[in-house]
């Protein structure tokens, strides 16, 4: 649905963007905009700026960058509309007139998925189920086990639940849409989940959002096949039976890898466990984990990909304020074979010997070293705070310090001063790292070289930039650029599209901020204009400095096609070159 500028300004001046951004973040403020901890990446230092005047932020670590909407769309998981309703209602707005497109099919896809899975599972029932009833039977599931996870049986035919759903008065693009059926060259659909054990991934609300489908045999394509992202599911947030993890009221939370290592688990009565669908962990799940349990017991298969998969978990858990615990098992690849194999007594006691994850760490490391020796237990110290610096938990950091020091005998505050060393250190190789994207993405005028350099793009690429950073930031400006400026005179294609819309709507006298440019061009764009806006912040950009960027634009030597084709990057390097050459 088409929203009318004149909403979005309404609803942006409405909610201004430290107001809402300050409910998540702690602000300090600097100068003429504010700083705080970036909410969408993990950071010790602040990174993530907000600037009042374009009402727009930006993270100079991870390069999240937009507007108030944006924003609430990142923070709350949000599609575009839901974020403008969730912000109309914090105001008081009222919505525009609205078809609630979304809202509809989502709601469909809840209604088709929930359909599905009962139709799954009455398959498993049927005489078509036999095999998927022998299949479930051979790997020791019991019924009441079937039923607790909801599992079921797609039958080995290409129409049958899509016969199914039609009868249901579902129509073949909300099917396609729900990840249900794919639609072939002769633009008929087909079930995309065939002759398969069918497991429905549900929600903490209890809605079925997705399914994953394992094949019987040795052939038939894939071992699973997983739904992929649709309106109401996205594989990356989502957690395999984190709806009966939450209700077992434990604290301490079991991720394993597969579909069939949680279902063995619950089985076995540890009934906290869940698993990621087929991806390697990522921090919005960690998050959620996080949010329902205060440790996190990592039992992976045993195998090299699951101890590599174990070591990036473990990264990533360490930024949540999570007890991380990793489980080691030794003889069978994964859970579910452990318990098959040794029963469910001796995996509770091997859950109760987890080693955590830097317990793990440290004891390897001491036994590198003769800590009776000066020397070897310096080094020994400096590579516990290597291993110590990514506790993010200041009570765990204390314990740690407080062993540390036991052990070696040097004092705490000696041992922290070290850690603030370590830490400062990794802080500059960041510092180091921005420098370079900030060098990469703009502030030309910092770098003392000639632009006019013959066959330098530079000037160009920041030129347009700039100009438009103008434009917005004061409307004003365009009547001294309209004469001088179409859009084909943009060789940059993002900047293009943002001039092209830009004088659509200045045009049909629509005042173009930030949000409304924002609207109208995809996000990859958007983006790039919030951190252009970042850049400029503490810059005043004077009609003069119009008239300087427009005569880079118009006289740079490079013909349009020609620089079109050169990436940032290749200019960046180009920039270097020219910069050594002039030391
Ligand atoms: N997976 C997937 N696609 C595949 C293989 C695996 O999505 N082709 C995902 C599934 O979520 C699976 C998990 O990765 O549960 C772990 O894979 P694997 O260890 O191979 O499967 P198991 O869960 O152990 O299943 P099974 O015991 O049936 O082999
Ligand atoms: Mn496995």
């Amino acid at each position: 649905m088409a929203i009318p500028p004149s909403y979005i300004q309404e609803l942006v001046a409405r909610n201004d963007i430290y107001d809402v951004v300050s409910r998540y973040v702690s602000l300090q403020r600097a100068g003429r905009l504010y700083k705080g901890l970036c909410p969408f990446h993990s950071e010790r230092s602040p990174s993530f700026m907000v600037y009042p005047e374009t009402q727009s932020y930006y993270c100079f670590g991870c390069g999240a960058g937009g507007d108030v909407v944006k924003f609430t769309m990142e923070m709350n998981s949000l599609t575009y509309i839901e974020a403008i309703r969730f912000l109309a209602q914090s105001c008081g707005m009222p919505m525009p007139d609205e078809d609630d497109g979304m809202a509809k099919l989502k709601s469909r896809i809840f209604q088709m998925n929930k359909l599905a899975a009962r139709y799954f599972h009455n398959n498993l029932n049927s005489e078509d189920g036999k095999n998927a009833r022998k299949y479930l039977r051979d790997r020791q599931l019991t019924d009441k086990t079937i039923v607790n996870f909801g599992l079921g049986y797609a039958s080995n035919s290409w129409n049958g639940l899509t016969d199914y759903l039609h009868r249901q008065g579902f129509q073949d693009d909300e099917i396609v849409k729900a990840y249900l059926a794919a639609r072939g060259k002769n633009g008929n659909i087909y079930d995309i989940f065939r002759d398969r054990v069918m497991f429905p991934i549900i929600d903490l609300r209890g809605n079925v959002i997705a399914f994953g489908g394992r094949r019987m045999g040795d052939e038939g394509g894939p071992k699973y096949l997983n739904s992929g992202d649709t309106p109401v599911f996205k594989k990356s947030n989502g957690l395999f039976a984190l709806n009966l993890a939450k209700k077992s009221g434990k604290d301490t939370f079991i991720l394993a890898e597969g579909y069939m290592d949680v279902i063995s688990m619950h089985q076995a009565g540890f009934n906290n466990a869940v698993a990621t669908l087929g991806t390697a962990l990522t921090s919005q799940q960690a998050k959620l984990i996080g949010d329902y349990a205060k440790k996190v017991i990592i039992s992976y298969d045993s195998d090299e990909a699951g101890q590599k998969a174990t070591r990036r978990a473990v990264e990533i858990f360490n930024k949540e304020d999570l007890t991380v615990q990793i489980l080691q098992i030794s003889g069978a690849k994964d859970p579910d074979e452990y318990i098959k194999k040794y029963g469910a007594q001796r995996f509770e006691m091997l859950l109760e010997g987890a080693n955590n994850a830097i317990d793990f760490s440290l004891a390897k490391l001491k036994n590198q070293y003769d800590i009776s020796n000066a020397d070897e237990r310096v080094e020994y110290l400096t590579k516990a705070c290597d291993i110590l610096v990514d506790i993010n938990n200041p009570i765990q950091l204390d314990v740690y310090c407080t062993r540390l020091s036991k052990e070696t005998g040097i004092g705490i505050e000696s041992l922290k001063t070290q850690l603030r060393r370590t830490r400062k250190r990794r802080y500059r190789k960041q510092e180091n790292k921005k420098e370079k994207e900030i060098l990469r993405s703009g502030i030309g005028r910092n770098i003392k070289i000639d632009y006019r350099e013959k066959g330098n793009t530079v000037p160009k690429a920041f030129a347009q930039q700039e100009i438009i950073c103008a434009l917005v930031r004061d409307n004003s400006f365009y009547n001294y650029v309209k004469d001088k400026l179409t859009p084909d005179n943009f060789t940059d294609g993002d900047m293009r599209r943002a001039y092209t819309v830009f004088v659509n709507l200045i045009e049909q006298n629509i005042p173009v901020d930030y949000s409304t440019l924002a609207y109208n061009l995809d996000g990859g764009v958007a983006n790039t204009l919030a951190r252009i806006f970042a850049n400029n912040a503490d810059i005043i950009l004077t009609q003069k400095d119009l008239q300087m960027h427009i005569e880079n634009l118009l006289t740079a030597k490079l013909s349009r096609s020609e620089a079109s084709e050169k990436s940032l990057d290749e200019i960046a390097e180009r920039l270097k070159l020219m910069r050594e050459k002039k030391k």
